[in-house]
């Protein structure tokens, strides 16, 4: 969709996440929607029966563990959708009832993924298509205030989307420090940064989660050592955000990244910049739009006005996740309470799925879990693995047979791939679970696993 004309849209950037979004009333009816007809109690937590029928993707016999790939979105993001798309779906910036229906939602998406992150008042989220385009525009941006000689540390373990872009610094001068994969841990361990860390540091650039490793990095930690040193951070919380609540103010870094398509959303992007660091940059949007035209100085072309309207959705969903309050109160977006509720849900019934599936994989014979092999807090469920003899393609082809969505290769993980000493070609089997895992789904990959490699299946992992 055009943005023109769309120059005054941060006239109408003022509604804050919590304010009534008024007619977009599809996420109630979803919220309806979700519940069993022999509901539980509003109050109660919603079971994964309940949690599943909210997901039209889950029904059918196949099996979705890429789920780091892309989640699966519940009914309250798509009805968002559909309600903006039939009622709502004219340009912003205008001053027409409808137009100024969809500037606000738009708008309110802005605020409300702000308050997601735990970052409401002391930064913007800059929404996009997705993380590798908003990390390029980031880098871009970035280049503009840099120095020949200025350094940048990367990490290794990281997705290509937050180490390609700022590489291409490298033609201008900018000088990158290869924080480097180790072959123990896997990860790029935290004492090895501070060897990397001088006065020319103007950035680090690391993910909170290796999106192939899936073990969790003390964000506040990396952020203490990088800002002591004077230098900036900008994580990837791709892999994170899925599965933990994010909590900005905590972590204090500069920037965060994330994809709103791997958190039960939209197929976008964003990026969350705090104020202070985007003072520092010069907004790359049309020279007339002023930097007053906050979030919107840094997209271009805009935001996608219908996939706002599905983040909203998402808040409608988080709410029925923490154990929701009745219909009427979701006419506003959940406050962080009930964010974090609604994580450590997500966070409650992931950590069995996690397990069984590290200690499944455990049992095979010849496999070694590339990444953390325990299971708790300091990792998500995404797994991933090599066996000793089978390649890679040959276990998710196996897997693929039995209608069990699974993934193999590099997941744009490649330098940590190769770091490993792995082929790219054929990589690690990876499997991704979420909350909304069934123990049956995890139970029917590690049948397909054995069955590829010729182990003999326990005897408590059902066929
Ligand atoms: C950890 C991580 N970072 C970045 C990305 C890139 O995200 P996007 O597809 O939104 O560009 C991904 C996508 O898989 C990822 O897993």
């Amino acid at each position: 969709m055009s943005s023109s004309g769309d120059a005054n849209r941060g006239a109408v950037h003022t509604a804050g996440a919590g304010q009534p979004f008024g007619a977009l009333e599809s996420p109630l009816r979803a919220r309806s929607v979700c519940e069993s007809t022999a509901a539980q109690p509003l109050s109660a937590l919603p079971d994964l029966a309940a949690i599943r029928r909210c997901f039209p993707g889950l029904v059918g016999d196949d099996v979705l563990l890429d789920n780091a790939g892309g989640a699966q979105v519940p009914l309250p993001v798509i009805d968002a959708i559909g309600g903006y798309l039939r009622r709502r779906y004219v340009q912003t910036g205008a001053g027409y009832a409808r137009s100024r229906e969809a500037g606000s939602v738009v708008s309110a998406a802005h605020a409300w993924i702000e308050r997601l992150l735990g970052g409401e008042g002391a930064g913007l989220a800059i929404l996009g298509a997705s993380t590798t385009q908003l990390c390029h525009l980031l880098a871009r941006s970035m280049g503009r205030r840099l120095s020949r000689g200025d350094e940048i540390v990367l990490a290794e373990c990281g997705h290509e989307a937050n180490i390609g872009p700022w590489l291409e610094l490298e033609r201008d001068g900018i000088v990158i420090r290869w924080w480097r994969a180790d072959g123990d841990s896997f990860g790029c361990p935290l004492p090895a940064l501070d060897a990397l860390l001088s006065s020319r540091t103007r950035l680090v650039c690391l993910p909170q989660v290796s999106n192939l490793l899936g073990g969790v990095v003390d964000v506040a930690e990396v952020t203490r050592r990088a800002h002591a040193a004077g230098a900036q951070v900008v994580v990837d919380g791709v892999a994170f955000a899925p599965h933990r609540p994010c909590d900005l103010s905590a972590w204090g870094c500069d920037w965060y990244l994330f994809s709103t398509y791997k958190v039960y959303g939209p197929h976008m992007g964003v990026l969350f910049g705090s104020h202070h660091r985007l003072a520092e940059l010069h907004p790359p949007n049309h020279f007339f739009i002023p930097r007053e035209a906050g979030a919107y100085a840094f997209e271009l072309g805009g935001a996608c006005h219908e996939g706002c309207a599905g983040l909203l959705g998402l808040g409608a969903y988080l709410t029925f996740l923490a154990g929701g309050a009745p219909a009427s109160a979701l006419e506003e977006l959940p406050d962080r309470a009930v964010v974090r509720s609604a994580f450590e849900r997500m966070a409650a019934l992931e950590m069995p799925i996690q397990r069984q599936l590290i200690e499944g994989l455990r049992s095979i014979e010849g496999i070694s879990i590339i990444g953390p092999d325990t299971f708790g807090p300091e990792r998500v469920s995404t797994v991933s693995f090599v066996h000793d003899r089978v390649p890679a393609r040959e276990i998710a082809a196996e897997a693929h047979r039995r209608g069990i969505g699974i993934r193999h290769g590099h997941a744009y993980a490649y330098r940590l791939v190769r770091a490993l000493g792995l082929d790219p070609a054929d990589g690690v089997v990876r499997i991704s679970a979420v909350h909304y895992t069934a123990s049956e789904e995890i139970d029917r990959a590690l049948v397909a696993v054995g069955a590829a490699v010729g182990a003999p299946l326990r005897r408590d992992v059902r066929a």
